[in-house]
């Protein structure tokens, strides 16, 4: 297995190139299912998730083609309806295809998604959102059985909590239904709003995006088109928080600010200087301390669960006490075990983690719990004293494109160690 090897203690200094967003490419992937015509998307970021992705769609009947970011699909036929364990297993989103196969097939099984590091996870809201379009289904030996015999009917469905998958599972289901849909507390984030869109653009009726409201009139078909993927406002925020821990100064390239508005505030009052322009935001933190700021998750525009471990490494070197609560999944504090490797203060108390500021941080051998809890390590690792060692760093090929590349064209000192 693939080691992280990182001497810390380095300023970062330069200009990074964001890529495009995982958690849109996913969805807007298995949207493709909905059309029988080619889906082209630019700004695809090369991650295992993708590769993943790609291998059941193929397995479900899709022609790919993919050239360096670019990813033509095209699924002229259903050839299978069946999504195994065995991929569904390695990414959650893929249980997704779910909707898109109803709504082109009628009927599907997919796996179960289980549960996974960063909590139980459960699917009642997906069920309940087939339940109301006129789905019947079985949870049986680990797959959902699901069928729609006389076809998707819309409907009007409230969601318990904004769920990201939830509201483009719903999207997928509702484009293609008879008659209007609607979705209460639907979430807003900008990942769906890059799914409705590009739904729209295909030729769907979608009224609401970006808000918590989302009004649907099914339509009988849809186009392909060819769209870009937008950035990835969770890998900015990354190395915004890298920048903010390491010190120096950082510009982000191909980057809507707007959309980690919530974390730039929570970095400016640790003492960042940012300044932002059209499609980029510079930062830079001088010799100042880092000043304790505290931070609770929320669905958008709230602070991203997704960024949560990244700004809890940066609070464990702050000059106070910041009190960090995780509002969104109810175990994703496993990065906790680990930043204490590197000798930081963190007690735990149910949903809220309490981060004493230490005066140093010394490198350790750490290992890589889930994806986002990884990049808290390298960021840790990036101002500890010393070299530390990260294994299991595939959780950070899931959703970081070319990771060492970019930092170490800042300044870093990070190397891959292959099959250690
Ligand atoms: C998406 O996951 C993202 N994944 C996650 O990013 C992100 O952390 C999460 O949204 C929240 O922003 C992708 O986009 C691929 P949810 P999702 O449904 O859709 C509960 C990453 O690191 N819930 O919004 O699965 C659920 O357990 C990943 O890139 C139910 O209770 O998240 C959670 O507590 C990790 N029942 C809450 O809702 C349900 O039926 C929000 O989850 C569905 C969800």
């Amino acid at each position: 297995m693939d080691l992280i090897i990182i001497e810390g203690g380095k300023k970062l200094n330069g200009t990074i190139d964001i890529s495009g967003s995982k958690n849109a490419s996913l969805p807007m992937m298995i949207a493709s299912l909905l059309t029988k015509q080619t889906l082209e998307l630019n700004n695809v970021p090369n991650l295992s998730d993708v590769e993943t992705l790609k291998h059941l769609l193929r397995i479900l009947g899709s022609e790919i083609v993919h050239n360096n970011r670019l990813v033509k699909i095209k699924t002229e036929k259903i050839i299978h309806t069946l999504a195994p364990y065995d991929l569904v297993r390695k990414m959650r989103a893929s249980f997704w295809v779910l909707a898109p196969l109803i709504a082109r097939f009628g009927s599907a099984e997919v796996s179960l998604p289980g549960g996974c590091a960063i909590g139980i996870r459960p699917i009642n809201m997906y069920l309940k959102i087939m339940e109301k379009m006129n789905v019947s289904y079985a949870v049986e030996n680990g797959y959902v059985k699901a069928k729609s015999k006389e076809g998707l009917r819309g409907s009007k469905i409230t969601l318990d909590f904004q769920s990201v998958g939830c509201t483009h599972f719903f999207l997928m289901l509702a484009v293609l239904a008879k008659g209007d849909s609607s979705l209460e507390n639907s979430a807003c984030e900008p990942e769906v709003v890059a799914l409705g869109r590009m739904l729209q653009k295909m030729g769907a009726k979608i009224e609401g995006l970006g808000t918590k409201r989302i009004n649907i009139t099914g339509v009988e078909s849809l186009s392909g088109l060819s769209i870009q993927v937008p950035s990835d406002r969770i890998e900015a925020g990354t190395y915004a928080i890298a920048l903010a821990m390491t010190g120096g100064q950082l510009k982000l390239n191909n980057i809507n600010a707007t959309e980690i508005d919530i974390l730039i505030r929570a970095l400016e009052s640790t003492g960042v200087e940012t300044y932002s322009s059209n499609n980029s935001i510079s930062l830079e933190r001088k010799n100042n301390p880092i000043h304790s700021t505290n931070i609770e998750t929320a669905p958008y525009p709230g602070f991203p669960t997704d960024l949560q471990a990244q700004f809890m490494a940066l609070m464990t070197l702050s000059n106070g006490v910041s009190r960090i609560k995780e509002n969104i999944f109810e175990n994703r504090f496993m990065h906790v075990q680990e930043l204490a490797r590197f000798g930081a203060n963190i007690e735990l108390e149910g949903d809220l983690a309490i981060v004493k500021g230490v005066k140093c941080l010394i490198a350790a051998p750490v290992m890589a719990t889930d994806l986002r809890a990884s990049a808290s390590l390298i960021i840790a690792a990036l101002a500890a004293k010393g070299t530390t060692s990260i294994r299991r760093i595939y959780h950070l090929d899931r959703g970081f494109e070319e990771l060492e590349k970019k930092l170490n064209g800042c300044g870093a000192d990070i190397k891959r160690i292959r099959d250690a």
